[in-house]
Parts: C-alpha cells; sequence; structure tokens
C-alpha cells in the first residue's frame, strides 16, 4: 500500500512537471529525481534530442550527483547512442531502459541500480513502463512548444524584415537586443513569459510606422507639431497589427507604451513610473542604447562611456531609475562589453 500511494503521488508529480516546468531542462530534472525515489534507482539519466540550439540534453543524477550537459553527440555515452538508435524499450535484472518514440526518438531514459541491491521486481518493471508513458506525453508537449515557438519567431522576423525594408530607423539590432534583453531579465527577475514578451515587443515595437508617410520617418530636419503628432500614433497602429494574434498579446502593453516617460511626459497615454508596465520601461532603454550605439542614419554611435552618461542623465525624467541602474551594470560586465564590441564590427 505504501508503495501504491508512492507511485500514485509519483504520476502526479510528472503531471505538475508537464503542466508547471519553464523549460525541458526542469522537467527532465525533475523526472529523474521521481525515478529515482519511486524505484529506489542509483542512478537515472535521461537524454532528450533536439532542444533549443543544441541537439541534446543529457541529465544524470548518480547517488546525489546532479549532471546536466548540454551539446552534440559527444556528451552521450557509446551505450546511449545505441539506445537511441534502436528505439525500443530493454530491461535486464539491475537496469531499466525506455526510449520515448513518436514519429522519432524523443529521448531516452535509463536508470540502474548497484550490484549489491536487489533486482527489479516484475511490478517495478510495470511502474516503469506506465510512469514513461506519463513522461513521454510530457516530452511530446515541450517539442510541440518548442515547434510553435519556432513558427512564431520566424513569423515575427519577416514582420521585422519588412518593417527594416521600410524604415531602417525603427529595427533595432536583433542579435545584440536579444542579449541585452536576456542580461537585463535575469538582473531584474522577469518571468519566462515576461522576457519573451520584451523580446516580442522589442522586434514589432515601431511595426506600427508601416502605416505612416515615408517622407514623415526619412525627413531630416525637424518634424513640425503636425508631424510629431503623426509619429505619435504609431505605438497604436502597431497595436492595431498585431492585436488579433493570441501569441503576441502578452507584448501589446509593451508595444503600446514604450514611448511613455518616467516623469510621465510620454506619450501615448502619459503614465508615470509604476504605472508603465517594466517591459517598456526596459525597452525605452535598450532603445536609446541601440539608437547610440549603433548609431542612426542621422545620428552618429557614441561611445560606451559617453552613452552611461546620456543613460545617467535621465535617470528619473526619461527612464526607470531602477532599470539604468540594473543596465549600467550590465554594461560594466566584460562578458557584455566584449560581445558589444563584437557586434559593433
Ligand atoms: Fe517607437
Amino acid at each position: 500500500m505504501k508503495h501504491y500511494n508512492a507511485v500514485f503521488s509519483a504520476f502526479h508529480t510528472i503531471y505538475r512537471l508537464t503542466t508547471s516546468s519553464s523549460s525541458i531542462r526542469n522537467f527532465s530534472i525533475g523526472v529523474c529525481k521521481v525515478y529515482k525515489s519511486v524505484l529506489n534507482a542509483d542512478e537515472v539519466t535521461m537524454v532528450c534530442t533536439h532542444v533549443d540550439s543544441y541537439p541534446f540534453l543529457r541529465i544524470s543524477l548518480k547517488d546525489k550527483h546532479l549532471s546536466v550537459k548540454k551539446g552534440g553527440v559527444s556528451i552521450l555515452t557509446q551505450k546511449e547512442r545505441e539506445m537511441l538508435n534502436q528505439e525500443r524499450d530493454a530491461t535486464s535484472k539491475k537496469t531499466l531502459v525506455h526510449a520515448f518514440v513518436f514519429s522519432s526518438t524523443l529521448g531516452i531514459i535509463h536508470i540502474k541500480r548497484k550490484p549489491e541491491k536487489e533486482v527489479f521486481t516484475d511490478i517495478e518493471k510495470k511502474y516503469f513502463r506506465s510512469l514513461c508513458e506519463s513522461v513521454s506525453i510530457g516530452l511530446k508537449i515541450f517539442h510541440q512548444y518548442k515547434e510553435e515557438n519556432k513558427t512564431v519567431i520566424n513569423y515575427i522576423k519577416s514582420l521585422t524584415n519588412l518593417l527594416g525594408q521600410y524604415d531602417t530607423t525603427s529595427s533595432l539590432h536583433v542579435k545584440s537586443l536579444s542579449r541585452l534583453i536576456k542580461a537585463v531579465g535575469k538582473e531584474l527577475r522577469l518571468t519566462e513569459i515576461e522576457l519573451r514578451s520584451l523580446e516580442y515587443a522589442s522586434l514589432l515595437h515601431d511595426a506600427g510606422k508601416i502605416q505612416l508617410p515615408t517622407d514623415i520617418l526619412t525627413k531630416q530636419k525637424r518634424l513640425t507639431n503636425e508631424e510629431f503628432k503623426l509619429i505619435m500614433k504609431h505605438p497604436r497602429k502597431g497595436v492595431e497589427l498585431i492585436k488579433n494574434l493570441d501569441f503576441l498579446k502578452p507584448a501589446i502593453p509593451i508595444i503600446l507604451h514604450h514611448h511613455e516617460r518616467y516623469d510621465g511626459k510620454g506619450y501615448p497615454s502619459k503614465l508615470k513610473k509604476d504605472q508603465i508596465p517594466i517591459g517598456s520601461k526596459i525597452l525605452a532603454v535598450l532603445d536609446a542604447f541601440d539608437a547610440m550605439f549603433f548609431g542612426r542614419p542621422y545620428r552618429k554611435k557614441k561611445q560606451l562611456e559617453s552613452i552611461k552618461k546620456e543613460l545617467k542623465k535621465e535617470i528619473g525624467k526619461q527612464f526607470d531609475p531602477k532599470v539604468i541602474e540594473c543596465f549600467l551594470k550590465i554594461l560594466d560586465k566584460k562578458n557584455i562589453r566584449r560581445f558589444l564590441s563584437a557586434s559593433d564590427k
């Protein structure tokens, strides 16, 4: 009965991991812990295929030591490579192997007991197979989600390319921006959804300019009041373009308010301080940084030190003090400096 309760709770944990894990890495670590405890295993290893930008993720839990590796085929043992190719389960007295196969292999899990321990019983082998069925559903969901995400990103990239052809001042430098967003997000402890929405918003924030007359967008002289009133419409026009796309909904407030100012003198809603969404506050800083660091057709590039001074001047005026404090910290990091100087070449 005690064992039955443990297995029941293991199923529940796997279900919870499937619905709440923020990444396939966390999901797999959780799964390995469940197998280790419910099947009294000494070693649990899970390999997932085609994850993010690397081909394999390998999680191994041996006694109390956890190892997480990501990379190519070289991170796998010879045996694991064979298991992946064979695409089938294998059991021996002290080893259980399951291959997660749908149209292709999504991964494998293998668990082991030490030689001095008891062999796996038939009922334990049955539990193992049933748990694997639950895990395979989780893996399938993660893979589908990844595929959908790729489609979304490609869709956004094509929208951004279109915008870039129309108005070169509106497209930020995607690669460096994405790196900076991740760094700011980590520092300000944004959630994964906030981070993703910020990334989408950073690509599309000026999409509304597509609907503005080109002569205003490309004008080198100072804009008249009437022209500036038209420019001020671009956040709302941008939102109009994407409002029916469900996956972009969390990015809408960020896009709508990316020209608000901390002191309330921005547009379109004259929001101030904490009324402004955090994503919009970050995007405002990144937008200003991008314009100064990479330059614009009408504005020369600036050196990092003078950009820092410019940003500091706007603390409490255009920008949120907390966001600037965090951004300046990031700009002082050696790896970010190296990355920026390489992307400026
Ligand atoms: Fe804008």
